[in-house]
């Protein structure tokens, strides 16, 4: 639910302004993580360089690294360690041949959102050792009572704070005992002994100057690297990790939450893997693997054995992670939608020459699409617009396929500890692939033997990493913290899976075939309904002082309803609620009078008479409507003078809810921009939700 960052330059001057910036810059990339306080720690003066000591041992000389925290958002604490710099004698030109910051942005769990509460925490007065935290620490209470008892006081709330004061006493242990040369990681590797939950670390200590140490399980991280002068004549890849911590050259080494903290300063990055620990020390990277096995490694601060790891290539561009000539990510992202789904289907969809017939190629699932065929069932399993996505995507995967589909959402299947079996194939759709629910879910798919498919717009998540095969949806980073691309994406990925699962059925070639032709020209439909926006924008207006809004949707727009409502509910903070029609009359009719507004979603499908009546029933009810109709059906679909029509470009009936969440999603922002609220960082939420 956080973001976690740092930044070591080594072997380069940096000053301090130009340190604070690109902390203060990596928060605000990861900002949409959590929003409620922030917090850095810097240097307070240059400590010796290289290391203090090269054993590693406490330098007593070393000065205490500073702290900042503040409730609030990034910009409240960039105004307040300004406003503390210029008080005190700190000058921010002071350079910094070698320097080790930590950063963090929280999304509160444990304590209420307050300076004490903020990260990094603290072992206490001295800040010997730091942390800054992404996740859960589940037994933190046990830790807690025994730590006290060993004479330590807690000021925070946080289940984080006893990871810090856990380093101090390793750390104190091992002196005592007479341990002078305890290393870095080796305190880290026994504070991991005993946590649970999920985390991702990164660590800074008084006692090891200018290094950091991160560490993960459960929650993303991963490691960027810039080198300053790469060396050309040695004939090594640089791409090789081994090399890069070998060599003494000037480097700066970020680590992060995500890419998009990273990618303005490198593409060269490492994802860190659960149980990895890394330690960056002297211009080096060197990773541990944590095994939670104290008898394989003799002592639990002897050494475990090393790990090589070769770097990777992010292929994400800085642009994406900018607003462009938007004023909001949301906005940018809904206008990104043709672009966005052209770069999900690239590649895959086969027009076929003059023999061979339309088709669609998932190199993901190439050597696992005839066991989803043959399954018993095909489960689909996420969390809020992603169920909301598979939701839409079920009836075309029920019609090609013929294999029963059901629908889980994630908390509520690892709830009920629902039947999940060897036969089955669960589909994990996640935008994240870090959802702590959704992971929960998958692990209990994969101890029950089900075939486990990833579905997520994040290479390298943990969903990405822990199915047996999947599909990215290649939308390009969401930074909203409401989904908006990523979720047609996921539709349209999910129709492809449709696709290739019945494409060896020769009775339904015809209709595949009218669906991939509807799939090519799928941007453009996208593009022409988004000149509904400013008539969105109007509706907007009209709607502004709501309490309610219902959507009412039936068939493939069922999950429209829910995820338009989902959308202005989350944004605009207007209650909202979506609707199956078919249950109309058995409870929310209840609800219809001349005040509320209802929309309708009556597009051109198998369900149009049906949803033709239920706009007669809700206008004998004086019901204040708004319907959304196919273009052309305005005057067949609507009541009366009152009744307030969104015409939209009709497409195959399984793609109508790519186009039909569209003009939804705007109604959601302009709502919001005109309702005042902040539309990229909801109230209470954030986008990577990874803990339960
Ligand atoms: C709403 C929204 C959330 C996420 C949900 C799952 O706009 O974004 O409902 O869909 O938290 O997240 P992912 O898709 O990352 O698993």
């Amino acid at each position: 639910m956080c973001g976690i960052f740092a930044y070591l330059n080594y072997n380069v001057t940096r000053d301090r302004r130009f340190i604070l910036e690109i902390l203060f810059n990596g928060l605000r990339r990861l900002e949409y993580r959590g929003y409620d306080s922030a917090g850095i720690s810097i240097d307070s003066s240059s400590p010796s360089f290289p290391s203090a000591d090269p054993n590693g041992q406490f330098s007593d000389s070393a000065p205490p690294p500073l702290v900042f925290r503040q409730e609030g958002n990034i910009e409240s604490l960039v105004k307040s360690v300004y406003k503390d710099v210029a008080s005190t004698e700190l000058n921010l030109e002071e350079p910094f041949s070698v320097h080790a910051g930590l950063a963090h942005t929280r999304w509160a769990t444990h304590g209420e959102p307050s300076p004490t509460n903020s990260h990094p925490q603290t072992s206490g007065a001295g800040n010997e050792f730091l942390v800054v935290h992404n996740g859960i620490i589940t037994n933190y209470e046990v830790l807690k009572e025994t730590l006290i008892r060993h004479g330590f006081n807690f000021e925070s709330d946080t289940d984080t704070e006893v990871i810090p004061k856990l380093a101090k006493y390793v750390f104190d242990k091992a002196n005592e005992e007479g341990d002078q040369t305890v290393t870095f990681s080796q305190v880290v590797l026994e504070v991991m002994r005993h946590l649970e939950g999920a985390y991702a670390l990164i660590f800074k200590s008084r006692h090891y100057p200018n290094e950091l140490i991160a560490c993960k399980r459960g929650s993303p991280l991963l490691l960027g690297v810039k080198e300053l002068s790469e060396d050309t004549s040695s004939g090594a890849s640089f791409l090789d990790l081994k090399f890069i911590s070998e060599n003494g050259r000037p480097k700066e080494l970020f680590l992060s939450s995500d890419a998009s903290a990273v990618v303005e300063h490198t593409k060269k990055v490492l994802m860190i893997e659960d149980g990895e620990v890394v330690h960056l020390k002297d211009g080096g990277v060197s990773i541990l693997k944590f095994e939670n096995d104290k008898g394989k490694h003799g002592s639990a601060l002897s050494r475990p054995p090393s790990v090589q790891r070769a770097l990777s290539f992010l292929e994400m561009e800085v642009e994406q992670i900018n607003k462009g000539k938007y004023e909001h990510y949301m906005q940018k992202e809904i206008h990104e939608q043709p672009e966005s789904l052209r770069t999900t289907m690239r590649g895959r969809l086969i027009r076929g020459g003059s023999c061979k017939a339309k088709t669609v190629l998932l190199g993901g699932l190439k050597d696992h699409i005839k066991t989803i065929r043959r399954s018993r069932r095909i489960v689909f399993i996420g969390c809020g617009t992603s169920y909301n996505a598979a939701l839409a995507a079920r009836p075309i995967i029920e019609e090609l396929s013929g294999v029963p589909v059901t629908m889980e959402i994630a908390s509520d299947l690892v709830d009920r500890q629902g039947p999940i079996y060897r036969e089955d194939t669960a589909v994990f759709v996640s935008q994240s692939g870090e959802t702590a629910d959704t992971l929960l879910a998958l692990e209990y798919a994969l101890e029950n033997g089900a075939l486990c498919v990833g579905i997520t717009n994040t290479v390298g998540s943990a969903i990405a990493r822990n199915t047996h095969c999947g599909i990215h949806i290649n939308a390009g980073c969401e930074i909203g913290v409401a989904s908006t691309k990523a979720y047609t994406s996921q539709i349209v990925v999910m129709a492809m899976l449709a696709l290739a699962i019945g494409d060896d059925a020769i009775s339904s070639q015809a209709r595949r075939e009218a669906i991939i032709d509807c799939l090519f020209d799928l941007p453009n439909k996208v593009r022409e309904v988004l000149k509904l926006d400013q008539e969105m924008k109007d509706l907007a207006k009209l709607l502004i002082a709501e309490q309610s809004l219902l959507v009412f949707g039936r068939g493939y727009n069922f999950a429209t309803a829910l995820e338009g409502a989902l959308k202005v509910k989350e944004v605009s903070l207007m209650h909202s609620e979506g609707i199956l029609a078919g249950e109309m009359k058995h409870g929310p009719l209840a609800l219809v009078d001349e005040n509320l507004p209802i929309i309708v979603i009556a597009t051109h499908d198998a369900c149009f008479s049906k949803q033709q009546s239920v706009i007669q029933q809700l206008h004998a009810r004086k019901g204040r409507l708004i319907v959304m109709c196919s273009k052309g059906d305005a005057a067949s679909v609507c009541p009366g003078e009152s009744c307030r029509v969104i015409e939209v470009p009709q497409v195959e009936d399984c793609l109508q809810p790519v186009v039909n969440i569209i003009p939804l999603q705007l109604l959601a922002y302009h709502l919001t921009v005109q309702r005042g609220h902040n539309v990229d960082q909801p109230r209470n939420l954030a986008k990577s939700v990874t803990t339960q």
